[in-house]
């Protein structure tokens, strides 16, 4: 095998020296506090039996790869969620890259949530509009922005996370909904990836009209994979045309369209988020005494910790115990906000939770 160029050598070299190298993990046996499964649902086997057992679709759904089946799915996805149409992704990610990426043309702007998702970034950086970030969950910096930019772009295009990945709080929707409509120009797209499941239908609910997209993942609390961007008739048309990461890839197959279908059953018969809402709540209760919790109502938990070493103790000192959680680090997180995450589910116990607060305090 020949040699692989030196910065690839020397990027990796420098990743190990300053402690960062990320490895795949293997063993997930233990207390889970780690993964996004926040209803279960991954656990439940839901392969439908009446779904096509094929094991590829065999085309892009431009090709050969759409059916009946998919563009029901998306009528069910759209009425759901109270939309006028859905469209679906193989991923969240792919979802984002494509919207951001077709969407904001060369004399439009986004301005986004300095700590929104990285397929969000990814997206914008493909696209030939400009950006911004503003101060996370900060209505007042984006309200700066706004004035500042809205007159020298046709469209502003706002993106926030309801809940965020890395801090599990909400973004004020409320706040940006009453700002975002003062201006004609104005559009708003929100990432439900750790929503959807945790809180409903997601933190759009009731504030659909006044969204120009939504985004849908279907990895976290529906167990399943894929995505779907809800909107207009005419913006799914739009990214049936433009978006690239929707055309040139091969569609899900019957199977995971099937697993998204019976998620939404799952869903609407909401009998695990009771559960997943009273872990929360005892959880919250058990650790109200540490301050260094970020504040959240969401399945996400991070107490901050201010350096990676710190962060990686802990998350040692619980794995041996058994218990998984998350080390999450800078630079994936700002420098002195480095922290231990806990994602909670509905199937943790009671038990599970005080095992590991008291584990925290100790
Ligand atoms: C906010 C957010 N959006 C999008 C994604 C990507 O979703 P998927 O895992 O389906 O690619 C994630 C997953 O990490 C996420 O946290």
């Amino acid at each position: 095998m020949g040699k692989d160029p030196a910065n690839i050598q020397n990027a990796l070299k420098l990743r190990q020296e300053n402690k960062l190298l990320r490895t795949l993990s293997k063993n997930f046996s233990g207390t889970d506090f780690i993964s996004n499964d926040y209803l279960g649902f991954s656990k439940l086997g839901l392969l439908a039996k009446n779904s096509s057992n094929a094991s590829g679709s065999g085309g892009s759904r431009l090709i050969s790869g759409n059916s009946d089946f998919i563009e029901e799915t998306e009528k069910k996805i759209a009425t759901f969620h109270k939309g006028e149409s859905a469209l679906i992704f193989n991923s969240g990610y792919d979802a984002n890259v494509g919207l951001f990426s077709c969407v904001p043309q060369k004399n439009d702007v986004v301005i986004m949530d300095e700590l929104i998702h990285a397929s969000i970034y990814d997206g914008v950086r493909l696209s030939y509009a400009k950006h911004y970030k503003f101060k996370h969950n900060n209505v007042d910096d984006l309200k700066d922005l706004l004035h500042r930019h809205h007159t020298s772009f046709e469209n502003v295009f706002v993106a926030v996370e309801s809940v965020y990945s890395m801090d599990g709080d909400e973004a004020p929707l409320k706040e940006i909904i009453e700002l975002k409509e003062q201006y004609k120009n104005v559009f708003l797209i929100v990432d439900e990836a750790h929503a959807i499941g945790v809180f409903g239908k997601g933190l759009c609910a009731g504030v659909e009209d006044k969204c120009f997209a939504r985004v849908y993942t279907y990895g976290k609390a529906m167990g399943c994979h894929g995505a779907a961007i809800v909107g207009s008739n005419e913006l799914r048309n739009y990214l049936i045309n433009f978006a690239r990461s929707f055309i040139y890839t091969t569609a899900l197959p019957d199977h995971a369209i099937a697993n998204i279908s019976i998620a939404y059953d799952l869903l609407k018969e909401n009998k695990q988020q009771p559960l997943l809402r009273a872990n929360i709540d005892h959880f919250l209760e058990k650790v109200k005494e540490i301050p260094s919790f970020i504040k959240s109502r969401s399945a996400i938990q991070c107490m901050v910790l201010n350096s990676n070493e710190k962060a990686t103790e802990i998350e040692d000192k619980l794995k041996k115990k058994n218990i998984l959680s998350k080390a999450v680090k800078s630079p994936t997180v700002k420098e002195g906000s480095e922290r231990i995450r806990f994602c909670l589910h509905a199937y943790n116990t009671k038990k599970e939770i005080d095992t590991l607060v008291k584990i925290l305090k100790g």
